[in-house]
């Protein structure tokens, strides 16, 4: 067997959530071409149907901050097309509000999203997988659970990413020895709608640029293969893990 055969999905049902669009989209088009059957899971059923069609792949909404939502996503995709044996959990939100000034509904917004929205789906997918005794899952993180971003203000969408860290590494530790790994990756600034309105603001532009030893954003498709190297049989070995992605951002 070649070590390339490795990184293939064949047959393998994957979801990813937030693929609609950015990074989630490049995920899914990865997984795709790597054999697996995807199904992109988002909010936006517009958007969201579009770029299935565009990959051939299937839709279906969610919300994840509604566990009641994840539960019905988690009936319907079994029911439709069997076991998920791959979930990327990458759906996320920012708000770029001041820590003293950020209110309650921002912040329990950006927790249900980020966070409870990552936890809800391992824990309603992973239920299955566990039962199978087979399965990976990759939570959307960012360098964000690491670092504190500057200039803009973010307090809730980086604590919600810090507990993304540490939930991949709770569960990791619980589900190992069942055959479900659980790994984390987490992107520097990334060009995609989320850092668009950033990116148009000449400070946070020279900030962030000036900060990344690379000098420049990600592309989307270069966060990808990190998603399919954690989700493929290439990392069988790998569990708990963060990959940072982000040009060398969190070296300086
Ligand atoms: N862009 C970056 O610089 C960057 C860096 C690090 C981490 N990330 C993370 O990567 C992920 C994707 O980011 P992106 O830049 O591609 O963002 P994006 O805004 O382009 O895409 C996010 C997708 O998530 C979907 N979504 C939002 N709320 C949802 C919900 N409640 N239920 C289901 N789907 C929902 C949106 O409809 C959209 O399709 C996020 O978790 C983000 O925090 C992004």
């Amino acid at each position: 067997m070649s070590v390339l055969d490795l990184f293939k999905l064949e047959g393998r049902l994957a979801v990813v959530t937030g693929a609609a669009q950015g990074i989630g989209f490049e995920i899914a088009k990865a997984l795709q071409e790597a054999g697996a059957r995807v199904v992109i899971a988002d909010l936006n059923p517009e958007v969201g149907q579009e770029a299935a069609q565009h990959l051939g792949a299937a839709f279906e909404a969610v919300d994840v901050s509604d566990s009641s939502s994840v539960s019905a996503l988690v009936a319907r995709v079994t029911e439709q097309y069997g076991p998920t044996e791959i979930l990327i959990n990458n759906a996320g939100i920012v708000r770029n509000t001041a820590a003293e000034l950020t209110s309650d509904e921002d912040w329990q917004l950006v927790m249900r999203v980020n966070l409870d929205g990552v936890y809800w789906c391992c824990r309603e997918f992973g239920r299955s997988m566990l039962e199978r005794g087979r399965g990976t899952i990759v939570n959307q993180a960012s360098m964000s659970g690491l670092i504190s971003n500057h200039p803009q203000p973010q307090i809730a969408y980086n604590t919600s990413k810090a507990g993304v860290i540490h939930l991949t590494r709770s569960l990791a530790g619980e589900w190992a020895s069942r055959g479900v790994r659980v790994n984390a990756i987490a992107p520097g600034y990334t060009a995609t709608p989320l850092t668009k309105r950033g990116l148009e603001n000449p400070t946070w532009r020279s900030t962030w640029l000036e900060n990344t030893p690379m000098g420049r954003l990600a592309e989307p498709s270069e966060i990808a293969p990190a998603a399919l190297y954690l989700t493929s049989d290439a990392s069988s070995f790998v569990t708990g893990h963060t990959l940072v992605i982000d040009g060398g951002y969190t070296v300086w």
